[in-house]
């Protein structure tokens, strides 16, 4: 056999999906659902992740496979427990009680930072509780990354037309008003680094910070901005897909998962039935592994995938868990 005939072996073989075994669904308190994204704190703890209701809570396992999530923080500032508190997803009163969809901890503070859906991106103190809105004035702050270096937030907003109570209609426009940001704590700066994205739903910086990934999830594309270096302050593509790409996190070895959706059918809202994967990208842009997450999801839409003490984690704006699970070997 050739070695062109073998890549191309090696090639289907990287390229057609394997199953994700479930290890584990993380319960949220009932009412709740929409764990969009997750994050863990310095010392191992989590996984963090937001929810319909507003609030943020934290996974505390009490075995290896038991535990529950207890309430940590709100990304609000003007947030009203009696009138929030089991808010399901897609209600106008999210415009005051929050919904934190993006989570990031800066390592070294054990600060929480959010992108809210409403409220822009905010901060919540190492011992949780309520917000420090960082900067508001956004139409719909989606996904984010912290630096682990510099401490610099770099987050989207996802559409400058579109607030996420109207996902649905963003979802079947033709959308590019989205942008990348970064915001800078040392300074209380914001800059906006791209723009003209179609719906930027994931932000993850490389290990070495020369870097920052956007996905596009209208757009069907990674784009990478480069902060350092001879192309500093440029862009360029890192990866075309087939789907749609949500949530993308670095991987302890410096690589990234993304979370993918594939359409199959037209839309009953507000997302039509998906193949959801997760697709695992080296430093190039180059697929090294791709898992079904029909065992996860069925075919709901998979938010995002993220790597934490050798397990995947699985996040779903429409789930009511968080999902535990690990490629069959
Ligand atoms: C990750 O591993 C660390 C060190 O073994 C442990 O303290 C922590 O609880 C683990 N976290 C999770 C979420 O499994
Ligand atoms: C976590 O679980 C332990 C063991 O059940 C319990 O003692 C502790 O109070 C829980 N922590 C919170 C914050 O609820
Ligand atoms: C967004 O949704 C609200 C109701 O939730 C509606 O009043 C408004 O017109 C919608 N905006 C757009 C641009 O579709
Ligand atoms: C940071 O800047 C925002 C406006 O961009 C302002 O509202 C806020 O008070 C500033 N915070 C600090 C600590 O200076
Ligand atoms: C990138 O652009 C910013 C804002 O215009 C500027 O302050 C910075 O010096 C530029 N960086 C480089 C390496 O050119």
């Amino acid at each position: 056999m050739s070695i062109f005939s073998t890549l191309i072996l090696l090639f289907f073989f990287i390229c057609s999906p394997s199953a994700a075994y479930l290890l584990n669904e993380l319960q949220l308190p009932p009412h709740v659902t929409g764990p969009e994204s997750l994050a863990f704190d310095r010392d191992g703890g989590g996984p963090y992740v937001g929810s319909s209701d507003g609030r943020i809570f934290r996974y505390n396992a009490t075995g290896p496979r038991t535990g529950s999530f207890v309430e940590y923080g709100y990304s609000s500032p003007i947030r009203n427990k009696a009138m929030c508190d089991g808010l399901t997803d897609f209600s106008d009163l999210q415009t005051r009680c929050g919904r934190p969809l993006g989570l990031g901890f800066n390592h070294q503070t054990n600060e929480l930072y959010v992108a809210d859906a409403y409220f822009g991106l905010v901060k919540i103190g190492p011992n949780g509780g309520a917000p420090t809105q960082l900067v508001g004035s956004l139409i719909f702050a989606d996904a984010l990354d912290v630096d682990p270096e510099t401490g610099i937030v770099y987050f989207a907003q996802s559409s400058a037309n579109f607030q996420f109570r109207n996902l649905t209609t963003l979802l079947n426009s033709r959308d590019s008003s989205g942008s990348l940001f970064m915001y800078d704590p040392r300074t209380n700066q914001t800059r906006e680094l791209l723009r003209g994205l179609a719906f930027p739903a994931g932000v993850s910086t490389s290990s070495d910070g020369s870097y920052v990934l956007v996905t596009e999830f209208l757009g069907r594309r990674i784009q990478r901005f480069w902060v350092r270096g001879d192309r500093a302050n440029t862009s360029d593509i890192f990866a075309n897909l087939l789907g749609s790409p949500d949530n993308i996190k670095r991987s302890p070895n410096n690589q990234f998962w993304v979370a993918v959706n594939n359409f199959l059918g037209p839309p009953p809202p507000p997302i039509p039935p998906v193949s959801a994967r997760g697709v695992r990208y080296n430093a190039n842009g180059f697929v090294l592994q791709v898992l079904s997450l029909l065992d996860e999801y069925g075919t709901q839409a998979v938010s995002e995938v993220q790597e934490f003490n050798g397990t995947l984690y699985g996040g779903s704006l429409f789930a009511s868990y968080a999902a535990v699970f690990t490629p069959y070997l």
